[in-house]
């Protein structure tokens, strides 16, 4: 892969470069449009699928993480992606268990609230291998979708830190009709969590309403939204918060342009969302 990204580099093709872990939805292939509409039609829009071990923590659900390789190239091919980088776990980290791979990138400001204070070792492996990938790829420009809007914040926060010569674009989030935020977790639903799991997409336009005006405050703001969740019996709130959509910084009042995210279990399942509001 490095070496084909090496002799498009040297041609002067523009690379445009979509990371997932795979199981694709309409919100992975919404990045390859927005990489293919930046590239344009003689540009390179590559793909990685990989599930990076490295941001599972040991108690999440690396071993079950949906897997369909076949499914998914279908979906790429359909969508225009030229390349799949799809590595293995010996590729990406040698034997990692072992101790053969030992470097690893930490952001240490972004990463500390909602996601990393839930997941305290998922976004040194994310921004590591992240990293990984981007020197594989040397890609002009990667696109991140909004749907994790921690993860694309703190990824620019690398670029930056870090002087990566790539362009961090992030994209909107994808939805079904009744509003449920695509996500390849989705597929782990039982029908009364599904039916339920409307709730994120449903707080977060309750919390819109109420931040109209001149601000309220975020104390009330996450009762509101905690007994919101708390009418759904499948749905257990684990955070919500109200924050500055650069610094990722709480807020004590909440006001027009302020984010909001929320993370909700269903059973073993996890979801995820954010808004601004
Ligand atoms: P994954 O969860 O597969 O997501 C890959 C990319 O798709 C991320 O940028 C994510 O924000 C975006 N995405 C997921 N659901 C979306 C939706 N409904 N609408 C728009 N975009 C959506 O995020 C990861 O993988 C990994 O952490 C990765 C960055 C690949 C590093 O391992």
């Amino acid at each position: 892969m490095q070496r084909l990204a090496k002799r498009w580099q040297h041609e002067g093709t523009r690379v445009g470069f979509v990371p997932t872990m795979g199981y694709l939805h309409e919100g992975h292939l919404s990045l390859v449009r927005e990489a293919r509409r930046i590239v344009g039609r003689r540009g390179m829009v590559v793909m990685s699928i990989y599930v990076n071990p490295t941001q599972f923590a040991p108690t999440e659900d690396l071993s079950r993480y949906p897997r369909d390789f076949v499914r998914d190239k279908k979906l790429c091919r359909g969508a225009g992606v030229d390349v799949i980088f799809a590595p293995d776990d010996t590729e990406m980290y040698a034997n990692e268990a072992a101790g053969s791979h030992s470097t690893y990138i930490v952001e240490e400001k972004l990463s500390r609230g909602m996601e990393g204070a839930s997941r305290p070792t998922h976004f040194r492996g994310v921004t590591t291998v992240v990293a990984k990938l981007f020197n594989i790829v040397l890609p002009e420009v990667a696109v991140f979708g909004a749907k994790d809007f921690q993860q694309a914040a703190i990824v620019k926060r690398m670029v930056r830190d870090l002087n990566f010569p790539v362009k961090i674009v992030v994209a909107p989030t994808h939805r079904e009709p009744d509003g449920v935020a695509m996500s390849s977790r989705n597929k782990y639903l039982s029908p009364a969590q599904r039916e339920q799991a409307t709730v994120l997409f449903e707080a977060l336009q309750l919390a819109k309403k109420l931040a109209k005006g001149r601000g309220v405050d975020a104390s009330e703001l996450k009762e509101h939204v905690a007994k919101f969740i708390a009418q759904r019996p499948e749905a257990r709130l684990d955070y919500v918060e109200f924050f500055d959509p650069e610094t990722l910084e709480p807020v004590a009042k909440v006001k027009r342009g302020a984010r909001m995210a929320l993370a909700v279990f269903f059973g073993k399942t996890r979801l995820i969302d954010n808004a601004r509001l």
